[in-house]
């Protein structure tokens, strides 16, 4: 019998309210959060700024969940030594902002030990990440909008490119992990498993919930219950 993985939610803190970051961090624990996703940006790689080292050292300390940071700066390779000591689990770098995407995907899992993931654009093919580099990640993560803000609505037309991921994962390095990220909320969750998402990013949906953050992970997991994250 295939075994089936449990689908990974990571709420993404950008939608959070900053001044009960802690109560919030604590109420997606109880919604049964798997991780935290920090989204950093320099107002170069994206049109926006966001949250930086502060938090997540904050985040760390406030949780014993992981810490992934999403990397939306240019040349993430300068930043990576201080993102690692902050505490970050998982350091996730974009395609689009490195010309040095394998030496960068190195350091993050041999001299850090850090997990490590590739973001792709939606407008960058999921053969930007060659075979032989895609086996050696921890995960790849599929921007569903373009990155730099909350909020935004998902791009269905991003959903072949999971699957093709998935099938390549699938042949080559089966326990490689799909994270979505981007306009998941319940209509658009159960699309993304339906394609081989393993894990889900969610900023507004999990924050902005009616009932609040452990209210909206409960309906994001309800509404994939019927879906395995992976058979
Ligand atoms: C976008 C970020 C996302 C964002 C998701 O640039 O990478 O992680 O916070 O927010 P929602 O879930 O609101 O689309
Ligand atoms: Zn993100």
């Amino acid at each position: 019998m295939p075994s089936q993985r449990p689908l990974k939610f990571a709420p993404s803190i950008l939608a959070a309210d900053f001044l009960v970051l802690g109560e919030q961090l604590a109420a997606c624990e109880e919604g049964g959060a798997e991780r935290f996703h920090v989204d950093v940006m320099d107002g170069l790689f994206v049109p926006n700024l966001s949250l930086g080292i502060p938090i997540v050292e904050a985040v760390r300390r406030a949780t014993k969940l992981p810490v992934e940071v999403h990397l939306m700066i240019d040349r993430p390779e300068r930043y990576v030594d201080e993102f690692s000591a902050a505490g970050s689990d998982r350091i996730i770098v974009h395609q689009e902002a490195t010309a040095h995407l394998h030496r960068v995907v190195h350091k993050v899992k041999d001299d850090l030990g850090r997990k490590v993931s590739v973001a792709l654009n939606p407008s960058t093919p999921d053969a930007a990440i060659l075979d032989e580099l895609l086996v050696e990640l921890d995960s790849v993560l599929v921007m569903t909008v373009n990155p730099g803000f909350g909020g935004q609505s998902f791009i269905e037309s991003m959903l072949p490119k999971i699957r093709r991921l998935r099938a390549r994962l699938d042949a080559s390095h089966p326990a490689g992990e799909i994270e979505v990220d981007g306009g998941v909320d319940e209509r658009t969750a159960p699309l993304c498993v339906e394609a081989g998402a393993d894990a889900l990013v969610a900023g507004t949906s999990v924050f902005r919930a009616p009932g609040g953050p452990a209210a909206g992970l409960r309906r994001l997991m309800s509404c994939c219950g019927g879906l395995a994250a992976r058979v």
